[in-house]
């Protein structure tokens, strides 16, 4: 089959697409027939090996796992022995968080893994999308922030995968949203559904005293220290980006003060709770309350055009790659 192969840490050069064995799926595990697959911004630190504290988990001196890619989509074409629930021919869709793999034709999953049936009004490149920023912004939202109706939530990085994903989230769970991206997302953030929009080019959030139950800065550009005074009593910062700085302020805040600060590890749930979040994005997205946003497509072949996009830092919604005849 065809992989995008990265043998070797470094910039976006270094993946090359490659003919390599097509996994076998074992007791448990079905084989997907692969059509799409998304960049993230940990894929490019772990194509990277940077920041070096990466390399502790990917591989201290070259990656542990040389295809990369978390999210895929496509079709049941092999079912291992014990498999009772998903049949060959079936659309399913999944994130392989820990082993990777999803740059590739083919996918082995674990039946009981991170993978739910593909949504009927999706195509393949919506469903990873769709299930791109919201296994990230689902689990802030909902334990870290513990959203209720009615609360104010503040989304700085509105338009990147996570922001999107956080609005629409917020708003399913009843909170009044204000969005802060820059000029050129100010429409789709509005259409995806943030009541509120804050040009962050123009306006300063942080001036907003006193205004917000929850701030969830999807990229770590906003401090606690800076978002503090834009928190109502009570309320919560949350960012994606774990700094040692946020690390203690979530010590300190958690016994100190009437505002906290908080970082929720994704990446460290357990495949059932995953499982379950997927479900139920698959659910929302089937109703329509759900929408997938795509950036930019690039083939396969042209994956390493997508790394570049992503590490431009400003893509809105997701970098989706398609593989073979995908939709
Ligand atoms: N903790 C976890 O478990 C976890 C899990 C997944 C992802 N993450 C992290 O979450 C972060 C966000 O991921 P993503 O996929 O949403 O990224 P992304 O899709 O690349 O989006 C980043 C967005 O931020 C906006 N932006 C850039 N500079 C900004 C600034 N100074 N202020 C406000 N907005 C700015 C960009 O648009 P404009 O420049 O046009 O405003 C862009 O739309 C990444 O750092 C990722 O590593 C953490």
């Amino acid at each position: 089959m065809k992989a995008i192969v990265s043998a070797t840490y470094g910039s976006p050069d270094v993946l090359r697409l490659e003919e390599v064995a097509r996994p076998v799926p074992h007791d448990g595990e079905v084989l997907v027939r692969n059509h799409a697959s998304v960049v993230t911004k940990a894929l490019c630190a772990a194509r990277a090996g940077n920041p070096f504290m990466a390399r502790l988990h990917f591989g201290l001196t070259k990656p542990k796992w040389t295809i990369l890619g978390t999210n895929y989509a496509g079709v049941v074409e092999a079912v291992g022995s014990s498999v009772t629930r998903l049949r060959v021919g079936d659309r399913v869709s999944g994130v392989n968080v820990t082993d990777f793999g999803a740059h590739a034709e083919y996918v082995c999953a674990r039946e009981d893994g991170v993978i739910v049936p593909t949504p009927a009004n999706l195509t393949d490149s919506e469903a990873v999308a769709a299930f791109d920023g919201s296994i990230t912004a689902l689990p802030f939202l909902r334990e870290g922030a513990r959203l209720q109706s009615g609360q104010t939530v503040l989304i700085n990085g509105a338009s990147g995968a996570v922001g999107i994903a956080a609005i629409q989230l917020a708003k399913h769970y009843g909170a009044i949203v204000t969005a802060v991206c820059s000029t050129a997302h100010l429409q789709l953030v509005k259409s995806v559904g943030a009541d509120e929009v804050i040009d962050r080019t123009r306006d300063d959030f942080t001036r907003n005293l006193d205004s917000y139950d929850v701030i969830f800065d999807t990229v770590g550009t906003s401090s606690f220290g800076r978002s503090r005074r834009a928190l109502k009593s009570g309320g919560i910062y949350l960012t994606t980006v774990p700094t040692l700085p946020i690390l203690l302020q979530m010590l300190w805040t958690s016994r100190v003060g009437r505002r906290k600060a908080a970082i929720v590890f994704t990446g460290l749930a357990k495949p059932a709770e995953m499982a379950r979040n997927l479900a139920s994005v698959a659910r929302l997205a089937e109703s329509g309350e759900f929408i997938p946003v795509i950036d930019t497509v690039h083939p396969l072949e042209h994956a390493a055009d997508a790394y570049r996009h992503v590490e431009t830092g400003h893509k809105s919604g997701s970098a989706v790659i398609t593989i073979g005849t995908a939709n």
